[in-house]
């Protein structure tokens, strides 16, 4: 029986092409919502998706999900606690739409200082207006923070480095070999930045990061740009320094974006002059869908044919002490599970395995990591078995 991919947002042909050349049964349902995808991805065996809600119920209820793969990076339309009680992969394609945000975010700012899109607008209504529009500042020499260092991050500085911007970067990750300063306060940097850019995932540390306490320490007028997530921002103080300190901001992401590809949309920062909002387009290039859904054929095909899941998102993070069992045995049938059985008889917890065999296949090699230390009667018992050569016991 062919294994089933739904590919429930809109993914480029060529790649539809390779999935249904490889011998999967591809389903393309591209405006799926979140309401129908439960119906649609119960019998499929992997789920592609872009921006579509991949709720609890849609996890749960199906019946042979394995993997789902985001095309994109963020992951937080997956419900991953779901995906974990179920054992399902969640994989994501990080690092492939980078450019693209980081165009964008660069986009916004230079939009922002020059009024692009005010200017554009006046024409087309017929209003000549140089004396307004020849008062930007310019980009050369100002202070751009950039709040997150991770692809996108980096890729904004790459840019904003060729502008002779003066670069400050704020991650928790290192910044080493980039030439770049970091800084760890908000108010220190904030306060000299003329241009603040948001490139953070959304996790329960940058919930409602930029809230009062920061607008605070923003300059008047500052531009602020924010092409990752919505929760990132407090909305409220956002229109509210927007409104009192007269920021300026570039949004490619915002609260209550529509599920629908089109329709209508109604937001209260549509009444802010200040504010420009584009249409959460930042990965959206065709460079960038193409590198992606590239990246998200070749998980789907590791997968398929050794089992190894690239990007695997919901991986358990290795426990910081554990015990490490090594064996190398003859390759016979039983080996393995004698070591198994000894290992029950302390109800000793396998979390990872690894059998690997030398060339020839008369010996291999397994690596077992365990929750609990084997004790030296176990160990004895396994050495005992003629077909073991070695074994190794090693607590991390
Ligand atoms: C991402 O996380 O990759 C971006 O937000 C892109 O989202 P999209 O695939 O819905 O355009």
């Amino acid at each position: 029986m062919k294994m089933t991919v739904l590919i429930a947002d809109k993914f480029p042909d060529k790649y539809i092409q390779q999935l249904t050349d490889s011998g999967l049964e591809v389903i393309y349902e591209p405006k799926t919502g979140e309401n129908e995808l439960a119906e649609k991805a119960k019998f499929v065996d992997i789920l592609i998706v872009r921006s579509t809600i991949v709720n609890e119920t849609t996890i749960l209820s199906s019946q042979n999900l394995n993997l789902i793969v985001r095309a994109g990076a963020g992951v937080n339309n997956i419900d991953i606690s779901a995906a974990n009680k179920k054992g399902v992969y969640v994989a994501n394609c990080p690092g492939k739409n980078s450019i693209a945000v980081a165009e964008l975010a660069i986009g916004l700012i230079i939009a922002l200082d020059r009024k692009i899109p005010h200017n554009v607008m006046d024409f087309k209504k017929g209003e000549w207006n140089k004396a307004e529009y020849s008062k930007a500042d310019g980009l050369m020499g100002k202070t751009l923070a950039i709040v997150g260092f991770g692809n996108i991050g980096k890729e904004v500085a790459k840019r904003a480095q060729a502008f002779g911007m003066n670069i400050y970067v704020k991650d928790i990750s290192r910044v080493e070999g980039y030439g770049i300063k970091d800084f760890s306060e908000f108010d220190k940097t904030l306060p000299i930045a003329d241009v603040v850019s948001i490139h953070l995932p959304s996790t329960p540390e940058t919930k409602g990061l930029f809230n009062d306490k920061l607008f605070g320490y923003m300059k008047e007028g500052a531009i602020l740009i924010n092409t990752s997530r919505p929760s990132v921002i407090d909305e409220d103080a956002l229109i509210k320094a927007v409104k009192e300190k007269n920021i300026r901001v570039g949004l490619d992401v915002f609260n209550d974006e529509p599920e629908a590809k089109s329709g209508k949309i109604s937001s209260r920062l549509q009444e802010l002059d200040n504010v420009y909002v584009t249409h959460h387009i930042g990965a959206s290039t065709m460079q960038a869908q193409n590198a992606v859904a590239e990246e998200t054929v070749n998980i789907i095909m590791d997968y398929i044919k050794s089992g190894v899941i690239a990007h695997w998102v919901n991986k358990a993070k290795m426990k910081e002490n554990y015990y490490q069992l090594v064996v190398k045995h003859y390759d016979k049938p039983g080996v393995l599970a004698s070591i198994l059985n000894e290992l029950r008889t302390g109800n000793i917890n396998v979390e990872e395995v690894e059998n690997i065999i030398f060339d020839g296949a008369f010996v291999a090699c397994c690596t077992m990591k365990l929750t609990s230390p084997a004790t030296e009667e176990m160990l004895k018992n396994i050495r005992n078995n003629p077909d073991v050569l070695t074994s190794s016991h090693v607590i991390f």
